[in-house]
């Protein structure tokens, strides 16, 4: 018989707050009975929101002796999904994406750009004043306004050029405010305003 044994999970001080339990039980009874460590990729945020925006050791043996889960199989999930951050980031993490239709469209050089003007020295590293971590990602859903990235969780910025996209950082500096969506002018996915055509115009 095979028998899997694992060390006797140690949160440290960490806990949730009691307003983030209510919101680990919720997320787990979305599950069926037996089956809450379904929820690990909901309660693994959590932590990483009330740790200040990354986990460590402490946070994963917390979640796996909450969903009653191996810390290996914790980590597991925590390193193979990018919005899970297992080291301390700047207060911007500007998120590149990579994946096809942004790197068709130059994502190579909005990441350069963007390491220059943050003062970031290789991907995934933090500036020295802390104020910017810059790693890449793959796709974020919004390929049809490539290249683009995503500043911490919530902000994109789209139809990035490296000048627009240093732009965008200069401003974060400055804490200023910064439009998010396209940084080129159009809305949305339309077509791009300079030398726009449609049939139409083209049947006139
Ligand atoms: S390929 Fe970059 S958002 Fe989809």
């Amino acid at each position: 018989m095979k028998v899997t044994s694992y060390r006797a999970p140690d949160s440290g001080g960490f806990a949730f707050t009691p307003e983030n339990q209510a919101k680990a039980d919720g997320y787990i009874a979305r599950y069926p009975e037996g089956r809450q460590a379904s929820a690990v990729l909901w309660l693994l945020y959590l932590a990483q929101d009330q740790n200040g925006g990354s986990i460590g050791q402490d946070q994963i043996d917390y979640v796996a002796s909450y969903l009653e889960m191996a810390p290996i199989r914790v980590h597991e999930v925590a390193s193979f999904f990018t919005m899970i951050n297992e080291q301390p980031l700047g207060r911007h993490h500007i998120q590149v994406c990579r994946t096809t239709s942004c790197w068709l469209r130059g994502s190579d050089a909005i990441s350069q750009a963007c390491l220059e003007e943050a003062g970031v020295a290789k991907l995934g590293g933090t500036s020295d004043d802390g104020l910017f971590t810059v790693s890449e990602v793959e796709c974020l859903g919004a390929c049809a306004n490539a290249p683009m990235f995503q500043v911490n969780d919530r902000n994109y910025h789209e139809d990035l050029t490296p000048e627009t996209a240093k732009a965008v950082i200069r401003a974060l500096r400055e804490g200023k405010a910064v439009e998010s969506g396209s940084q080129s002018g159009r809305v949305s996915s339309e077509p791009p305003r300079e030398g726009r055509r449609t049939l139409l115009a083209d049947a006139g």
